[in-house]
């Protein structure tokens, strides 16, 4: 990050904060790459987890916050929220649609919500584990769709594919605010990998439910 974009956003640790309004029409088909149904209903499938689970980070680091000493780590974590907020807003739009054409996710979502409800139970460094653990994976992710990107995207419907591209990239503008957030309050290696592993599985397992 420059000196130039901290200067330009300072309350958010220099993060920019996008607010991009995608559009997704009702006439929107959920196989959005033509021919690619199973490709199509994977990110279908992550889509449906984001409005649960990206609440669930920002209400992790909101509250490891008022923890935190280090003045750059928390205007890193306000641009963390802020990000990730509009993230999941944009999701929900589009699960919506998908919705529309199956009603059954609706079930999938009831139990997401269940069990990110109860996940609010465990100690804030199991959920903070899990929230950085989550984000060091979406680094793997994130270089496979971007190399793989006109393989992926090339003939697909631009609004999906701006969705999980623009997501994904600001997943890289934020993706170390979270490890940094554990590390300056708990700083312990192996709970913070078991995160890295329940995080990950979880999400995919989660994901897969909607794919299914
Ligand atoms: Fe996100
Ligand atoms: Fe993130």
């Amino acid at each position: 990050m420059s000196a130039h974009e901290k200067t330009l956003h300072p309350e958010t640790g220099g993060i920019v904060v996008r607010a991009i309004p995608f559009s997704f029409d009702e006439k929107i088909n959920p196989v959005w790459y033509p021919g690619r149904p199973e490709w199509s209903h994977m990110a279908n499938g992550a889509s449906l987890t984001m409005p649960y689970l990206e609440p669930f980070l920002i209400k992790t680091v909101r509250e490891a916050l008022k923890k935190a000493s280090n003045q750059q780590l928390k205007e890193d974590v306000h641009g963390f929220m802020a990000q990730e907020g509009n993230h999941f807003q944009n999701h929900r739009r589009y699960n919506e649609i998908l919705k529309c054409h199956y009603p059954k996710l609706a079930d999938v979502e009831e139990e997401m919500a269940a069990e990110y409800k109860n996940f609010q139970a465990k100690s804030l460094r199991w959920r903070l584990a899990y929230t950085a653990g989550f984000e060091t994976m979406t680094m793997g992710m994130t270089e496979w769709l971007i190399e793989a990107r006109r393989d992926l995207f090339g003939n697909a419907d631009p609004s999906v594919s701006s969705l999980i591209l623009w997501h994904m990239v600001e997943e890289t503008e934020h993706k170390n605010v979270a490890y940094d957030l554990y590390e300056d309050l708990y700083g312990s290696y192996w709970p913070r990998t078991w995160g890295l592993i329940y995080g990950s599985f979880h999400v995919a397992w989660a994901s897969r439910k909607g794919y299914k």
